[in-house]
């Protein structure tokens, strides 16, 4: 298939966590068509097996596909972590995919840490993906994991600038090994939403890392090499979910910080 400039970046989360990422790569590629796919149905993927996470997310990869997708984003660590080598294999070379974890990693790489502490879902943490690739760059780096699984729901039910999320998030990262970390990674694309409480709860003194804008400059980065950035003006994004109430609209508003409209569509039936 030969890909242009003008096809859309197909992205996808379980839910709304993915437009984290999708907001950072619209302020980065303004110029760029988005079709996002939220499969908030299936939502929380953080604790469903490996086998039904790689189910909804090929699915949701050939919808993407028939939207003539030029490259597609895995915009769910959780995704990224358990399904991304199955999508490649299912995807074959057809379109780039590209997942959350891997510009990260390369990034954290790139600096000088000592200790690093990686929090995100069950599915996230248990999969070892964050620490096996930090550790294969840096066999020296000290590598801490956590996973967090109120953070999901407590960010959903819009908890976040108060007592409740504040007493969560102390009592998660207070635990005593991630006493000295330099550098926190979100390993959830849900949590840059409560990237400033966490700073806060560690002075900011720690480097706090959300996949947001090294994601889009990554994609950036391989789009150009491919002469696959659009550089003409008229960017036409489109938003999905597989289940919706209008709560979700706010909610989803909240994570891309501006209007969308959000479509359902139902392809599970
Ligand atoms: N946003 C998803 C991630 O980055 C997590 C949400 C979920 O559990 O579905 O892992």
């Amino acid at each position: 298939m030969k890909l242009s400039p003008s096809q859309p970046i197909g992205i996808f989360d379980s839910g709304v966590g993915g437009l984290t990422v999708a907001h950072a790569i619209r302020q980065l590629l303004p110029q760029e068509s988005i079709i996002y796919f939220g499969d908030t149905a299936h939502l929380p993927y953080g604790d469903k097996s490996a086998e039904s996470i790689i189910c909804y997310s090929r699915k949701i990869v050939g919808f993407l596909l028939e939207k003539k997708c030029k490259t597609i984003l895995v915009a769910c660590n959780t995704a990224s972590a358990v399904a991304f080598k199955d999508l490649k294999k299912f995807l074959g070379v057809q379109v780039q995919l590209v997942n959350v974890i891997d510009p990260v990693t390369k990034y954290i790489g790139k600096g000088n840490y000592n200790k690093v502490g990686v929090i995100g879902t069950k599915g996230t943490i248990n999969s070892g993906a964050y620490e096996k690739i930090l550790k294969n760059n840096d066999p020296e780096l000290d590598v801490i994991s956590m996973a967090t699984p109120l953070f999901v729901p407590m960010i959903e039910e819009g908890f976040i600038y108060d007592d409740i999320s504040n007493a969560i998030i102390r009592s998660y990262l207070s635990d005593e090994k991630m006493k000295n970390i330099d550098t926190l990674i979100l390993g959830c694309t849900h949590y840059p939403i409560i990237k400033n409480q966490i700073s806060k709860f560690f002075n900011f003194d720690i480097n706090v890392v959300d996949s947001g804008r090294i994601v889009a400059e990554y994609l950036k980065s391989i789009l150009t090499e491919r002469n696959l950035l659009n550089t003409g003006n008229s960017p036409r994004s489109q938003f999905y979910v597989s289940d919706f109430t209008p709560y979700f609209e706010k909610v989803a508003m909240m994570f891309f910080e501006e209007t969308i409209k959000l479509k359902k569509i139902d392809f599970w039936n």
